[in-house]
């Protein structure tokens, strides 16, 4: 048995950041971890993690067949941005006009610009990476985006701070713009990811999370959240203007 740390260790020293992350999203389980490792892909919350990577493209596919030509995706917190650049590049949607991924981290940013070299998208769509605080979104306020993504970021943001930074984006989305949110929810790994991984998220179950929405001025028709398998994440279809563009019944 193998007893090296290696991928499981970079989850213990990059928690919260894209690296954990993307050690997560591209685990297959014929690569040849270690034993930790294979213990932690396992666990629920990896998984569910997984999942969340695949329900956030299948709302992003849904919310580009939605809005008309044009679009301006803005992704904020994006880390690698690996949700936006797959659907680029496996539904090579023809509406995306440019693409703006922000996030604190210099080196989330170069990982993502890296990835979309890889999938072959950088030289087909235009794709914009802003090194910025979402808490600041003035210098975004002129794009008026057809959709935003904010995914795995709200977790870290307690509520009064967490409707500031929704309400600022809520202005500056597109009239009849659609919001892409994740939370992730209490669950029974919870206090092993917090006190053994060191991992603090703000857990929210369903009501809180449409809580937030309402208060930042979404519509209540407008909002839906769904969960993947695992129960585990959360993440809410938010329609600013409502018309012939509600959230999907089923995804
Ligand atoms: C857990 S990762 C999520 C990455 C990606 N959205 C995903 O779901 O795979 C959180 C990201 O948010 C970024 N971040 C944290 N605080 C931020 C802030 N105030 N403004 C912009 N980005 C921030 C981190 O650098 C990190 O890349």
């Amino acid at each position: 048995m193998c007893w090296s740390f290696d991928q499981w260790q970079v989850v213990l020293s990059h928690v919260g950041t894209f690296r954990a992350l993307e050690v997560m999203y591209t685990y297959s389980p014929s690569s040849s971890g270690s034993f930790w490792e294979r213990v932690w892909q396992s666990l629920g919350n990896a998984k569910a993690l997984r999942n969340r990577l695949k329900l956030v493209k299948t709302l992003v596919r849904n919310a580009l067949e939605r809005v008309g030509e044009g679009v301006t995706l803005l992704s904020l917190g994006s880390g690698s941005g690996r949700a936006l650049l797959e659907v680029l590049a496996e539904a090579k949607p023809s509406n995306v006009r440019r693409v703006v991924f922000v996030d604190l981290s210099r080196d989330a940013l170069e990982a993502g610009k890296e990835l979309a070299k890889q999938l072959g998208v950088d030289s087909a769509y235009q794709l914009d990476w802003y090194r910025n605080s979402v808490q600041d979104l003035t210098r975004f306020a002129h794009l008026s985006p057809t959709i935003i993504e904010m995914v795995g970021l709200l977790d870290y943001f307690p509520a009064k701070e967490a409707v500031c930074l929704l309400s600022n984006l809520y202005q500056i989305l597109a009239p009849s713009g659609i919001f892409i949110v994740g939370n992730v929810r209490w669950n029974e790994e919870a206090l092993f990811v917090e006190r053994a991984v060191g991992w603090h998220l703000i857990y929210r179950e369903p009501e809180e999370i449409f809580q937030l929405l309402r208060e930042a001025g979404f519509p209540a028709e407008g909002i839906r959240i769904y969960y993947e398998p695992m129960q585990i994440h959360g993440v809410a279809y938010c329609v600013k203007g409502i018309g012939n563009c509600a959230p999907p019944d089923r995804v």
